[in-house]
């Protein structure tokens, strides 16, 4: 594999310090060393330096920093399509959720056809007039749905946004608070249909279903969005929004095992470590080191203890 890993050390999707942080807790707990021991072929493109916007008003007395979250989604969306089409399999280490609309604007642009596993116990499909926190990291997805584009106002800093998917080429896995105007209007079928219930049909066979409805029909590049507060709070503690009763880790690796068995990943990202909201040191390693096996496991890392390597045998 070649892999790109790009950082993206960016908070204002949400109010809570220290989310800038994830990408250097996640690279001090041995990211690069992990893929480069996979046998990974890397291009590390660092931490991104995002053009600050000096006077960003809210939107409509609600939404936070809208000029900054879309400025830096366009930057990083250039170096995403960049990394993908230079055949990169792309990770972007955040940073919180919002970023995830330039990663996927970025690796639509040369892979139009890519479907998305978006693994959260939150939907973040609140559009700026349903959203009651008034974060962007709770609404990326519904700038990216082109079913949605008739009630999503435009933000300044978001004229560059072209809507690029369609509903049926998103897969949810491990939701479990979404908000009431998430699964009403305005596609209430998107989340009934695609809330898989892990509980009653048991991991494999969501895997088995997103696969079937993902790449069912004919092969395309997957994207897989993963925050990091889809696992339980137990496992991933340092992150601004933990829900209880999330993924163990077991079901957490199974995901992205199977995820990369199907040869079919072309970008990741990696979101929601902050290392600053955990209440002790062990607490902000174990959440980045849980990203790390994320990001390992999805390029092939084995729980029995990863492929051989020829070519980095004596
Ligand atoms: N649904 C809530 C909101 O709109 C929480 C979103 C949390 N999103 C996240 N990426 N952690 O604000
Ligand atoms: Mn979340
Ligand atoms: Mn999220
Ligand atoms: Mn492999």
């Amino acid at each position: 594999h070649s892999v790109a890993v790009i950082g993206a050390p960016f908070s204002q999707g949400q109010k809570r310090k220290g989310v800038e942080c994830g990408p250097a807790a996640v690279r001090e707990a041995g990211l690069i060393k992990r893929l480069s021991d996979l046998g990974c072929h890397l291009k590390d493109f660092g931490d991104l330096n995002f053009t600050p916007v000096p006077k960003d008003d809210l939107y409509n007395n609600l939404i936070v920093n809208p000029r900054s979250v879309g400025l830096a989604n366009q930057e990083l969306a250039e170096v995403v399509s960049r990394a993908v089409s230079g055949g990169y399999s792309c990770v972007t280490v955040g940073g919180d959720h919002s970023l995830a609309i330039g990663t996927i604007s970025g690796h639509a642009r040369h892979c139009p056809d890519l479907g998305v596993i978006w693994v959260d116990a939150h939907a973040d499909i609140n559009t700026p007039l349903t959203t009651s926190s008034g974060n962007l990291h709770g609404q990326p997805v519904s700038f990216l749905l082109r079913e949605l584009q008739d009630k999503v106002p435009q933000l300044p800093g978001f004229s560059w946004i072209k809507p690029c998917i369609s509903s049926p080429s998103i897969v949810y896995i491990g939701l479990r608070d979404v908000d009431p105007p998430e699964q009403q209007a305005p596609l209430p079928h998107l989340i009934e249909k695609l809330l898989f219930n892990i509980d009653r049909l048991g991991i494999q066979k969501v895997m088995e279903q997103t696969f079937d409805l993902l790449i069912g029909k004919r092969q395309r590049p997957i994207h897989l969005s993963f925050d990091i507060d889809a696992f339980d709070p137990t496992l991933a503690p340092a992150t601004g929004t933990p829900v209880v009763g999330g993924l163990t880790y077991r079901e957490g690796m199974y995901i992205t095992e199977e995820i990369h068995s199907t040869g079919l990943l072309s970008a990741l990202d990696l979101v929601e470590v902050n290392p600053r909201l955990a209440v002790s040191e062990e607490e902000a390693k174990a959440t980045a080191s849980l990203a790390v096996d994320v990001i390992a496991s999805s390029f092939g890392q084995t729980r029995e203890g990863g492929h051989v390597v020829y070519d980095q045998l004596p």
